[in-house]
């Protein structure tokens, strides 16, 4: 039985290339555990280069971000990743087939550079792609090269992987991915494995064997319409994400100068509750006072941290407004109502559609106030919302209905 149902699954896989939903829904197919690499229980916080320096990055650059990380206060927030993206190797390889560190970007190499992160308490993330070359061409992709390039990466120290997409070939991800995360877990090195898949054909479905976490969507730019259709396209997979495997909308843009505020606030509290990596894609050296007060919001932070890991949810939708909800731990639940039209809004949260029993009393904390409110709430939590903003509130259960006697 079980090799017919492999032999299924092989013809499913060669002759359905765009059909992975019907691979899942198929009860023949049985659930494997998670990457067995025992990193991402919660999702991961860090920088990554890109959003703000694409390909204009050298050893120092990194060198002041991660200090940065750590003068701002935003290392002791949990933000531990320092994350090179695209760019930062010499056009080929050397004469024996390993990456080598640009010479005029990266004149110490990247061990030494790991070396000086993981001093100051962090963790060093580099960047490869399941390629050819990698997408700015600058530098050859893994694909072929997996074995030698893992453990390339993990003698230097690296902890964290973001895999690429690019220039490949055409062969289906499913061919291309699993090469390299064998090769890492072979390395006995924790490497935080990085998907950037782009959502191509549904790596939701597929990636929680080969990834912590893989892309839903391309990739995000500075601008509201970006950001909140990244945040849109990945609310479908909400079910998949869990400790250990994440939903990936991209990078924050917070701080890059494309948002106001308040939609920067939204693109933190929507990826917050969505339990999505919390990547910061600006200059970490020069930060603002409102940028700060945004990807250094400790509650929204413990949010996207809580033990439980659960993505939220949209649990209503009326036009231009919606309530994402998603539960916590202890009871609780996170609870954003987001205002997507050009116009002030008053948007409800009812107890039905959230996922509290009805008649729960409870007590609700405004997360971007940093205020817990006075009034108690009952079957529902009405609030004026701004246009392209939202509120971000924590409710905690004061009395649970049926057989629970109240806690308080
Ligand atoms: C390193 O990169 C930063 C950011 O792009 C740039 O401002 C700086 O001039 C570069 N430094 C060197 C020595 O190239
Ligand atoms: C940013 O993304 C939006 C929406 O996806 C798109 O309409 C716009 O052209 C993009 N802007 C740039 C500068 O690429
Ligand atoms: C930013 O915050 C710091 C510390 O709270 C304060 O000293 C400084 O005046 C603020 N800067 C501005 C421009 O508001």
């Amino acid at each position: 039985m079980e090799k017919y149902n492999g032999l299924v699954m092989m013809a499913v896989v060669m002759f359905c290339s765009q059909c992975w939903i019907d691979v899942e829904a198929r009860p023949v197919i049985e659930r494997r555990n998670l990457l067995a690499n025992g990193v991402g229980m919660t999702p991961p916080m860090g920088w990554n280069t890109w959003n703000h320096f694409y390909c204009d990055i050298n050893e120092t650059v990194i060198r002041e971000s991660a200090d940065a990380l750590v003068s701002s206060g935003l290392a002791k927030l949990g933000y531990r990743y320092v994350n090179i993206d695209d760019c930062w190797a010499e056009h080929d390889r050397d004469s024996t087939g390993y990456l080598v560190p640009k010479r005029s970007t990266f004149p110490s190499g990247i061990k030494a550079l790991a070396d000086y992160v993981h001093g100051k308490g962090l963790k060093l993330g580099i960047y490869s792609d399941a390629g050819h070359r990698t997408c700015s061409q600058t530098m050859p992709g893994s694909l072929g090269h997996e074995q030698k390039d893992a453990e390339t990466f993990a003698s230097w120290g690296i902890d964290y992987l973001k895999y690429d997409n690019c220039n490949n070939g055409d062969l289906k991800p499913m061919k291309r991915y699993p090469e390299m995360t064998r090769a890492l877990m072979s390395t006995g090195r924790p490497i935080f494995v990085s998907l950037c898949e782009w959502g191509d054909m549904h790596p939701a479905l597929w990636a929680d064997t080969l990834g912590n976490s893989w892309r839903t969507t391309f990739d995000i730019n500075d601008s509201w319409d970006s950001m909140i259709s990244r945040a849109d396209q990945n609310e479908v997979y909400a079910e998949h994400a869990r400790p250990g495997g994440w939903n990936d909308p991209d990078m924050l843009e917070v701080g890059n100068g494309g948002m106001s505020n308040d939609e920067y606030i939204v693109h933190f509290s929507l990826w917050a509750a969505s339990k999505a990596p919390l990547l910061i894609g600006c200059d970490v050296r020069s930060l603002t006072n409102e940028t700060l007060a945004i990807i250094g919001n400790e509650e929204a932070i413990a949010v996207n941290q809580d033990p439980l890991g659960v993505q939220a949810k949209k649990v209503r939708m009326d036009g231009d407004h919606e309530v994402w909800a998603g539960p916590l731990s202890g009871y609780r639940t996170v609870v954003v109502l987001l205002n997507r039209s050009p116009e002030f809004r008053t948007i409800t949260a009812q107890w039905d559609d959230i996922g509290l029993p009805p008649n729960t009393v409870v007590e609700v904390r405004d997360l971007w106030k940093h205020a817990t409110l006075e009034k108690r709430f009952v079957n529902e939590l009405r609030a004026d919302v701004h246009h392209h903003a939202c509120k971000m509130f924590l409710l905690t259960p004061l009395t649970l209905s049926g057989k629970d006697e109240p806690k308080v």
